[in-house]
C-alpha cells in the first residue's frame, strides 16, 4: 500500500514527509508559524536580556496567562507558568503535608511519571497510596465513578485524577469526580496534561483544588510550556520547586503565589511568550475555533478506531463517550513475562523501520495489556489510519 497523504492543514506543520506521525498524545508538534514566533521572543530577549526580562517578558508572561484564563473560564492570577505536567504535579504534590496513615487515591490508568511522585511523598510522610483498579475494557463512566468513590474512606485526602488516561486513552468522566470527591472534602489533583486543547476546561467551574495542564500537547505550543492552576483557597500551601526572590520581596498589593510562581530563576520564557499567539494562530485553521478543532480531532480518532477494529476483528475498549481525540486499542499479549512500562514493544520498532509509521505500543501492568494508541490532529487522514491498519495486519501475520 502507498504512504497515505496528511489532510490540507500539514502545511502548517513542518513534519518529517517520511514518517506517518500518528503519535500527537506524546509530546504533541507544533505550527511553522508558532517556532518563528517563539524564535522572535527569543531574538528581543537576546538583543536587550535585562531589558526584556525585567520587563517585556514579564509582561509577556502575564499576557500568557490572561489568554489561557480566557480559554479555562478562571482568574489569570490563579494560574502559574510552569514547564510541564510532570513539574507540576511535583510542586503541589512536594508542597503538602501528610499525616502518616494518609491515603492518597489513584485509579491504576495513571501516568506513571506522577504515580511515581504520589509514591515518592507517600513514603516520605508515612501516607498510603490506594490504587484504584479500573477495568480496560470499561462498560462506561459510571463505572469508573464507582470504582473510585467506593475507594474513599474518613483516611482520603487527595486523589489524583486525569482528564484522559496515558496507556488506555479513557477521556475519564472529571467533571462528575471532581465534584464528588471535592464534595467529600478529598482535594483533587487533575492531571490534564491532555487537557487544553483535547477536552473543554472551564476550572472555576470545575473546581479543583489544582489542576495541570500542558499547552505543548493538545494546544501545540512550543515543548516547554504548561500551567498549574491553583483554587485560591489552597494557594498558600503552594510553592514552586525552586525557591527564588519570591519568597521575600514585598507583597505590594499582589499574591505571595504570584510572586513566587512569577521568578524561579534565569529560564528562557520564550515558549510562554509564544501562547497568545498559539492560541490564536491554531484556532484560527478551522472555522469555529477551538470546539471545532476538538470536534474535528475526536471523529477523526474515532473513524480511526472504527477502521482499525474492523481490519484486526477487534472491539473498542470503550464507548465514544470515554474518547477525545486519542484511542487505545487492545492488542493480543505476547508471551512477555515482565510488563513494565519503560520497555520497548518490538511492533512499535517494526512499525516505525519498515512501514514508517509512528505510534505508541506498550505493555502496561494494571490493566494488564498489550496496547496501541492513535491520536487524531488537525494534519492527519483518515488514509494515514487505514495504512496503519494494513501494516499492523501484515506485521501481526
Ligand atoms: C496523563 C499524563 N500526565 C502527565 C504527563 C507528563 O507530561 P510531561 O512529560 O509534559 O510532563 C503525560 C505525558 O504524556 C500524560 O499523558
Amino acid at each position: 500500500m502507498d504512504r497515505p497523504l496528511r489532510s490540507e492543514l500539514a502545511v502548517h506543520w513542518g513534519l518529517d514527509p517520511d514518517t506517518v506521525f500518528l503519535n500527537h498524545g506524546s509530546f504533541g508538534a507544533t505550527p511553522l508559524a508558532i517556532r518563528e514566533e517563539q524564535r522572535r521572543w527569543q531574538d528581543r530577549m537576546e538583543h536587550e536580556p535585562v531589558a526584556f526580562l525585567d520587563g517585556e517578558g514579564l509582561e509577556q508572561m502575564t499576557a500568557a496567562r490572561q489568554a489561557l484564563a480566557s480559554m479555562l473560564s478562571c482568574d489569570a492570577d490563579d494560574l502559574a507558568l510552569v514547564d510541564n505536567a510532570t513539574s507540576a504535579v511535583n510542586t503541589v504534590l512536594r508542597s503538602l503535608t501528610f499525616e502518616p496513615g494518609d491515603e492518597l487515591l489513584v485509579p491504576d490508568h495513571a501516568y506513571q511519571a506522577c504515580r511515581n511522585a504520589l509514591d515518592f511523598v507517600a513514603q516520605r510522610w508515612g501516607a498510603t497510596v490506594v490504587t484504584v483498579a479500573i477495568p480496560f475494557p470499561v462498560a462506561g463512566p459510571e463505572t469508573v465513578i464507582d470504582a473510585v468513590m467506593e475507594a474513599v474512606t474518613e483516611r482520603t485526602v487527595l486523589a489524583m485524577i486525569d482528564t484522559v488516561t496515558s496507556p488506555t486513552g479513557l477521556r475519564m468522566p472529571f467533571e462528575d469526580l471532581v465534584a464528588r470527591l471535592e464534595g467529600a472534602s478529598v482535594q483533587v489533583l487533575l492531571d490534564a496534561a491532555h487537557g487544553i486543547g483535547m477536552v473543554p476546561l472551564a476550572l472555576d467551574e470545575l473546581g479543583a483544588s489544582y489542576t495541570t495542564s500542558n499547552c505543548h500537547k493538545w494546544l501545540c505550543a512550543p515543548k516547554g510550556s504548561a500551567f498549574l492552576h491553583v483554587r485560591k483557597d489552597r494557594q498558600h500551601a503552594i510553592h514552586p520547586l525552586t525557591i527564588s526572590h519570591g519568597a521575600n520581596v514585598p507583597l505590594d498589593g499582589t499574591t505571595r503565589f504570584r510572586h513566587e510562581f512569577d521568578w524561579t530563576g534565569t529560564r528562557d520564557p520564550s515558549a510562554h511568550c509564544a501562547l497568545p499567539a498559539t492560541i490564536d494562530h491554531v484556532g484560527g485553521l478551522v472555522e469555529g475555533g477551538w470546539p471545532a478543532i476538538m470536534e474535528r480531532n475526536r471523529s477523526l480518532v474515532l473513524k480511526g478506531r472504527s477502521i482499525l477494529c474492523e481490519a484486526l476483528g477487534i472491539e473498542p475498549p470503550c464507548p465514544e463517550s470515554m474518547v477525545a481525540s486519542i484511542a487505545t486499542l487492545i492488542l493480543p499479549l505476547g508471551d512477555e513475562e515482565e510488563v513494565h512500562p519503560h520497555l520497548q514493544d518490538p511492533l512499535k520498532n517494526v512499525l516505525k523501520s519498515t512501514y514508517g509509521i509512528q505510534v505508541p505500543v506498550w505493555t502496561w501492568a494494571s490493566p494488564r495489556g498489550r496496547f496501541i494508541r492513535i491520536s487524531a490532529q488537525l494534519y492527519n487522514s483518515e488514509e494515514e489510519y487505514r495504512y496503519l491498519a494494513w501494516a499492523l495486519k501484515q506485521a501481526l501475520t
